[in-house]
């Protein structure tokens, strides 16, 4: 099987334990015409987010390809349908980094309200400062209500974390909650925790951000297309809202230019899933994947489309 990315040690010695491996052992992903040559003859893939797995990548790959394991919650990054027609079973990596991403959301929050991210640049640039009652407020969480767009696990875990920060939280979702423009209308918080799919990209665009109060912001740690990045720069330049933290980026790496130079923007780099724990744990969601459909031919409890081996 190939692995696309250098990921914890301990799963690699788990891999290594039941399968052949081949792994792009690097912090980048590999280039597209390297990807596709090394994924040819493969079983098994465990695939990122920056892989695009779709008909050519799955052509490559060879009919005897069965599993591909991404090394995400989010899949919009995998043509689900496509792997399905093929017989090949797509797993994911739910549960396990609902905590981290909902614990990175509220620091995010935090970072941009009680204006920490600023501080530290204010500090680091040398400037001139003394305390003074009037020096950089910032707002308490417990005085804003908390809007969350998307109300699955993690916009669950989020709402958890800011009650007990006194916030008030209001929600919306496919199933209930409160409609959208209510949302953007009354929110001091707008939190997006969606997946990427037709119907969510720019979701968040210039017509969602004018409905949104001047005192708002906004916090992103699902995916960066959901948010029309240039308009959101742009609300953001001209005081529409207040501010925005965002952990992911319309065409990540790159990131708005604009965004770059904005004191009310906090940005950091899709850090949702990032720690130790959390990322050894995805890893060995892919391990339990890859062993179930290959070793025992079954699907994993996190199988996006059982029905492959059904
Ligand atoms: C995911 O899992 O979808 C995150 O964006 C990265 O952990």
């Amino acid at each position: 099987m190939f692995a696309t990315r250098r990921f914890p040690a301990r799963v690699r010695a788990e891999l290594e334990r039941s399968f052949e491996l081949d792994v792009h052992d690097s912090e980048w992903p590999p280039p597209r015409e390297e990807l596709l040559a090394r994924a040819a003859g493969c079983d098994g893939l465990m695939t990122m987010l920056t892989d695009r797995i779709d008909d050519e990548l799955l052509d490559a790959a060879g009919p005897q390809l069965r599993v591909v394991a991404d090394f995400a919650v989010g899949f919009d990054n995998v043509d689900v349908p496509a792997c399905t027609r093929r017989g090949v079973l797509v797993s994911n990596t739910p549960d396990v980094l609902t905590h981290t991403t909902a614990e990175l959301t509220v620091a995010l929050l935090l970072a941009l309200v009680r204006r920490v991210a600023e501080g530290d640049r204010l500090v680091r640039r040398r400037e001139d400062w003394i305390w003074a009652p009037n020096m950089m407020l910032g707002r308490g969480l417990a005085s804003l209500t908390l809007g969350l767009v998307g109300f699955g696990r993690i916009g669950r875990e989020v709402e958890r974390l800011a009650r007990a920060f006194g916030m008030e939280v209001v929600h919306t979702s496919r199933t209930g909650g409160i409609p959208l423009d209510e949302l953007l209308a009354t929110a001091d918080v707008v939190s997006l925790h969606l997946p990427l799919s037709a119907e969510t990209h720019h979701l968040i665009d210039a017509r969602a951000l004018a409905l949104m109060k001047p005192t708002a912001v906004l916090v992103n740690t699902s995916r960066g297309p959901i948010v029309d990045e240039a308009a959101l720069a742009q609300a953001l330049a001209t005081g529409r809202i207040a501010g925005a933290a965002l952990d992911v980026f319309e065409r990540e790496p790159e990131v708005t230019e604009e965004l770059l130079e904005l004191e009310n923007v906090v940005l950091v780099p899709h850090l949702g899933s990032a720690t130790l724990e959390t990322r050894e744990a995805m890893g060995m969601l892919c391990v339990e994947a890859l062993r179930a459909v290959l070793l025992e031919n079954r699907p994993p409890a996190n199988a996006l489309n059982p029905e492959v081996l059904r």
